[in-house]
């Protein structure tokens, strides 16, 4: 391994050196010229030795301290027999040789739905491996269908993928989902913006039979999650929660106390004609005092009404007890 000594002695940084004692074990390149016709996508000869050679900097080296960089597991890129960087960015031989002055260097793979690399061609790269992670689900999934890439949600050369942690993951998400960032501010919201939750305590990423990419089949079994006091069964039910928690929340955020989609006496009234309802003469005009706010009682549908959710109570048909 001429390289590894050659770079120990230019002083290079110790995780170099460790990264290539790892991976002492060149790239077996079992793949190149099996069929003559076709000119087949030339592999480097030495793996990452050969890449090295021009990219050597700390964030491509990051790569090592990632769970891709396990010379002990065969699935690995680093694994015995696999082709190291090249499991990713494709066959390279063409890119890492030698390049004629004002020719353009042949490309590798690169990753993100910006990069110039088709999606579709860099996805099937970790696809390749990852079809138990992403297989079924993932095609048709609307972040498929958008042409959203692995890489716009993963990062690669860390040693931590900031998507896969609750504190950081939403921040990923964010890149793209402005709206949710926007209601995620609001003061009543689920708790992501101080990372003690993440997007994916309700979305499955990649993709599921439910709508909107939830992780349950429904938004109610997706609450329910943590949730689990809310889902019943009632003796009497309020049939908008058994329906849809949505009916009243906004999960992503809201500007109304318990993350409700409007303050109280209007949300409840959305649906409930005030004309119907027996304590009517309760309002603000059948107070002694007389005092003109006819919203004085109603802001309070709850101080009556305090089961919105359902009740277990015999007599707790109106929800009250
Ligand atoms: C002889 C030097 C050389 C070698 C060897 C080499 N590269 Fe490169 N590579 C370059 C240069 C120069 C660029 C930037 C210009 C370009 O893309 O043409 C580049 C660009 C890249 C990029 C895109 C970077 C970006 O900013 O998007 C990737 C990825 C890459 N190389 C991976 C590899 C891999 C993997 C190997 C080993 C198989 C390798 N390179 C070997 C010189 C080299
Ligand atoms: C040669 C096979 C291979 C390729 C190609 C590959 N992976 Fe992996 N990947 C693995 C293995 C093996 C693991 C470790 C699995 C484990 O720890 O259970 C892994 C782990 C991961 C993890 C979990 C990391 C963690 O910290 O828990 C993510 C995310 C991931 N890969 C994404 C990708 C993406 C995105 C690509 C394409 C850019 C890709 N992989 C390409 C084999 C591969
Ligand atoms: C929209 C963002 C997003 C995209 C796009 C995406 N992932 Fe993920 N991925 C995630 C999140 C979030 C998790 C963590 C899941 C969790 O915590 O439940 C994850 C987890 C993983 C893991 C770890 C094992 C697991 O299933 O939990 C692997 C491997 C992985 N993704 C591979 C891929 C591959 C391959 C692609 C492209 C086909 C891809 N991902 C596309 C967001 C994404
Ligand atoms: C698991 C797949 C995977 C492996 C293995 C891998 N890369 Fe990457 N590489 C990526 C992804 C994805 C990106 C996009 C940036 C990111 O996710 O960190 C990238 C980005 C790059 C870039 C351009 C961006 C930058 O940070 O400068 C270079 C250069 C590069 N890789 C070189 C390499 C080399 C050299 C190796 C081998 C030592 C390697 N890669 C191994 C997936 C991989
Ligand atoms: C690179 C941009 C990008 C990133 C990053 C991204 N998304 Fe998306 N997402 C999209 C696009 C594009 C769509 C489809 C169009 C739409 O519904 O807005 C989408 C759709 C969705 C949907 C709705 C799907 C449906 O079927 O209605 C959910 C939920 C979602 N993303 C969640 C997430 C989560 C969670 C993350 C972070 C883990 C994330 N996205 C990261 C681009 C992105
Ligand atoms: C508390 C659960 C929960 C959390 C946390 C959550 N979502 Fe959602 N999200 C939902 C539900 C439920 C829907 C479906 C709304 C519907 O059916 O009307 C949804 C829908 C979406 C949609 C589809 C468009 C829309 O608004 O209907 C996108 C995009 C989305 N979520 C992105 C995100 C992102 C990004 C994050 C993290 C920043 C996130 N969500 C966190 C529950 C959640
Ligand atoms: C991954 C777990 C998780 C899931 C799934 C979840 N929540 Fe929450 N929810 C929380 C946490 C954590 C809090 C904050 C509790 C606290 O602050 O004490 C919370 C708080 C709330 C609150 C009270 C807010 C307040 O200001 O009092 C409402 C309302 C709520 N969630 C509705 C929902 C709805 C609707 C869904 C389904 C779309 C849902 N949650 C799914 C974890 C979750
Ligand atoms: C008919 C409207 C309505 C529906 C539908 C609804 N809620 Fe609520 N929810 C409320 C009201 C009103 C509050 C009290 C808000 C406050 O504290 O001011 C509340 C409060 C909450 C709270 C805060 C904790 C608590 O006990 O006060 C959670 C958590 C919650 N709801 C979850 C859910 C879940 C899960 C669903 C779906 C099963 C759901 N809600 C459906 C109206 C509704
Ligand atoms: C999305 C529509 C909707 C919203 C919003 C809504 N409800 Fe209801 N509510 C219903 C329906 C539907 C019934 C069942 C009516 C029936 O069985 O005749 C019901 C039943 C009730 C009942 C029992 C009525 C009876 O005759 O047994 C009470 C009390 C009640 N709601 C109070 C509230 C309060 C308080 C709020 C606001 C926190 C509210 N509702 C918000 C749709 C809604
Ligand atoms: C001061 C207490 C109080 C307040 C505040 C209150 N209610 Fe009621 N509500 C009652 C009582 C008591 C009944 C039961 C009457 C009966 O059993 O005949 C009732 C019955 C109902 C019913 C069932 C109607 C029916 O025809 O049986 C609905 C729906 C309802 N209330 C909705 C609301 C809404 C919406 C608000 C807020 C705008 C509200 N209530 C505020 C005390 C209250």
């Amino acid at each position: 391994m001429s390289a590894t000594t050659e770079r120990r002695r230019r002083g290079g940084p110790l995780l170099l050196a460790i990264a290539l004692a790892a991976i002492a074990t060149p790239a077996v390149v079992s793949s190149q010229g099996t069929d003559e016709t076709a000119e087949p996508p030339k592999y480097s000869r030495k793996g990452a030795d050969t890449c090295f050679q021009c990219h050597d900097d700390q964030a491509v080296l990051a790569v090592f301290r990632s769970k891709h960089a396990m010379p002990s597991d065969p699935d690995s890129p680093f694994g015995h027999g696999q082709l190291q960087c090249e499991s990713c960015h494709g066959p390279g031989g063409d890119h890492a040789g030698r390049v004629r002055r004002g020719q353009e260097r042949p490309p590798v793979v690169r990753f993100g739905s910006d990069s110039g690399t088709p999606v579709a061609e860099q996805n099937a790269y970790c696809v390749d491996c990852h079809l138990a992670n992403t297989g079924f689900a993932w095609h048709g999934s609307g972040h498929d269908e958008n042409t959203v890439a692995c890489a716009d949600c993963h990062t690669s050369h860390s040693e931590r993928d900031p998507v896969l942690a609750i504190a950081t993951q939403a921040e990923v998400c964010f890149d793209c989902h402005q709206q949710q960032r926007t209601q995620s501010m609001k003061p009543y919201a689920h708790p992501l913006r101080h990372g003690k939750m993440a997007c994916s305590g309700c979305h499955d990423t990649h993709g599921d039979t439910a709508d909107s990419l939830l992780a349950r089949q429904t938004n109610n079994d997706t609450c329910f999650d943590c949730h689990a006091e809310m889902r019943g069964p009632y003796l009497w039910e309020h049939a908008p929660a058994a329906e849809d928690c949505g009916n009243c929340h906004d999960p992503h955020g809201s500007n109304y106390p318990g993350m409700l989609s409007m303050r109280a006496p209007m949300l409840c009234q959305s649906c409930h004609s005030q004309a119907g309802h027996p304590s009517l003469p309760q309002d603000a005009r059948g107070l002694p005092s007389g005092t003109p706010s006819q919203f004085l009682l109603g802001q309070t549908c709850m101080n009556c009404h305090d089961q919105v959710h359902g009740s277990n109570h015999p007599s707790g048909s109106k929800l009250m007890r």
